[in-house]
């Protein structure tokens, strides 16, 4: 009981296995004829207005389906009705709330073929990545289900002098705005929408404007699942349009935000400069991962690992790795290796199962990855670039590129792709690598690969990063397993899929009662 066994994981899908495959992949292709409607989702209802296409990021002559936008008067609509269905809502028994996470985590599994299918066609995920994609938001609406029972069933007893009761109890602390990114659009929406909820809040989401589509599904099935129309509104639309007038509103008690570290500092400045109560940001936002290789780890692993965590998912998680740092005795026999390996990778259709590599998600994100590595190519060496097929020529593909480059400091920001960054360290230079990695600020993910304890320990104790994988890939935190996210620069906490996350949802307020 102490370690959860009264909770696990999905199953998910093996995709090795045939005949799950060939089932999955008939709800998939069946889900894929329709071409669903977003907009704003307010009270329950589906507003109507001037829709926009919404295209595929694989294939920009398909439109996946349509996207109204949110306007000003549905924003001050929604959080009207989210501020008077507070009360209601946040009085309720925490299991009446849980149940509602069930119940949409039941009811994502039943609709998996139209998730994926969705995943792969809004968001250009692979099926590899959009079952994990499914997966992970299914464990987010049952771990919080599971830590809500916990923690905000009843109060906790505390100490106190005879005669005297003390209680602390956990409510939930308004109207919570959750702004999500496109790069988890069901799974990263899914958690924070959940956890606020399960906590006692309304919430009003808004997520990327790369996808409402999954968005909006989710938000159906959630109210579907017993979430009254009142407590979850949705609102897609950009940030100045949506996300700027909602952390300006007076009536909000909190935000939850992941993306970039920029927008997280515009919202905090936007809430530090307006009158009212102090509003807290929960922000999840990039980083500048970094593995660290010694001459004693295995080449082979090394290379799987790096392959996985530089380029799966198109690079496009923030836990992925950016520089990887090899000791130079074995460093130009690592970049031949991992050459050979990166001409490998497939790159193309994302609704095939033999592609390894979708497109980046829009048109803007290949121009900044195409200028950088424009950057690369003068600036550091090549070490391998891949070349795109035909099949990648209607849509946004960028080829997966690794560089050799001299030092940190040519990396000013994080780069948002499948780009790697190779730096040779020589052995006694490793307090150097530590503090340049520490020195960039952000504190996300880190891979460690040696085979001396010591030296493991050594590292991991000194870099202050939120999610440290030692001898494996780094990516792909798994809910409840690895508590993701970082400090400094790449957040605030709590991590998300931890114990400790619903807590910052929540106020806490004690009672006490002389006997
Ligand atoms: N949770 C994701 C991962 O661990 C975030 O990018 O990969």
């Amino acid at each position: 009981h102490m370690f959860g066994a009264e909770r696990r994981n999905s199953a998910g899908v093996d995709l090795s296995d045939p005949e799950a495959m060939l089932a999955l992949a008939g709800e998939i292709e069946a889900a894929a004829a329709g071409r669903p409607q977003a907009g704003p989702i307010i009270g329950g209802q589906l507003r109507s207005g001037e829709a926009m296409e919404v295209k595929n990021p694989a294939d920009t002559h398909e439109t996946v389906g349509s996207v109204v936008l949110s306007t000003a008067a549905d924003v001050e609509d929604a959080v009207g009705r989210a501020a008077r269905a507070f009360a209601d809502w946040s009085g309720m028994r925490a299991e009446a709330r849980a149940a509602c996470l069930d119940r949409a985590a039941d009811l994502m599994e039943q609709r998996r073929g139209e998730i994926i299918a969705l995943c792969i066609r809004e968001a250009g995920k692979t099926i590899g990545d959009a079952v994990a994609e499914l997966r992970e938001a299914v464990d987010f609406c049952r771990y919080y289900a599971a830590r809500a029972r916990t923690d905000f069933a009843a109060p906790q007893a505390l100490p106190g002098p005879t005669g005297e009761r003390n209680q602390l109890y956990l409510h939930g602390r308004g109207v919570f705005v959750c702004i999500s990114p496109w790069n988890f659009p069901l799974a990263i929406f899914m958690g924070q929408v959940s956890a606020a909820l399960v906590a006692g809040n309304c919430v009003i989401a808004k997520p990327a404007e790369q996808t409402p589509l999954i968005a909006s599904l989710a938000v159906r099935l959630l109210h579907q699942a017993g979430v009254p129309g009142d407590v979850l509104h949705l609102l897609p639309g950009d940030g100045p349009g949506v996300g700027a007038p909602l952390t300006r509103d007076p009536r909000i008690a909190g935000i939850a935000f992941t993306g970039s570290t920029e927008t997280a500092r515009l919202i905090n400045r936007t809430l530090a400069a307006k009158d009212g109560p102090i509003v807290p940001l929960i922000a999840e936002t990039g980083g500048q991962n970094a593995m660290i290789v010694d001459s004693t780890a295995l080449p082979e692993q090394v290379v799987r690992d790096v392959l996985i965590s530089s380029f799966q998912s198109a690079g496009q998680r923030c836990s992925a790795l950016r520089v990887l740092f090899v000791q130079q005795d074995i460093g130009v026999k690592l970049e031949k290796m991992l050459a050979g390996a990166m001409a490998e990778l497939k790159i193309g259709n994302p609704a095939w199962l033999q592609t390894d590599i979708g497109p980046v998600i829009d048109a803007e994100a290949k121009a900044m990855l195409e200028t950088h590595a424009q950057r690369m190519e003068r600036e550091g060496k090549l070490v391998y670039r891949n070349k795109l097929g035909a099949e990648c020529a209607g849509g946004h593909f960028f080829a997966p590129a690794a560089y050799r480059i001299d030092n940190l400091n040519r990396l000013q920001r994080e780069v948002f792709g499948p780009v790697l960054h190779v730096i040779h360290y020589a052995a006694d230079r490793l307090d150097e690598v530590l503090a340049a990695v520490n020195g960039t600020g952000y504190g996300l993910t880190l891979g460690i690969h040696s085979r001396i304890d010591g030296k493991i320990a050594y590292i991991a104790e000194r870099l202050r990063v939120g999610n440290a994988y030692v001898n494996r890939n780094m990516i792909g935190a798994v809910v409840g397993v690895q508590p993701f996210g970082g400090e400094g620069l790449s957040g605030t906490g709590p991590k998300a899929g931890g114990p400790r996350y619903l807590h910052r949802f929540a106020t806490e307020r004690t009672l006490t009662i002389d006997t």
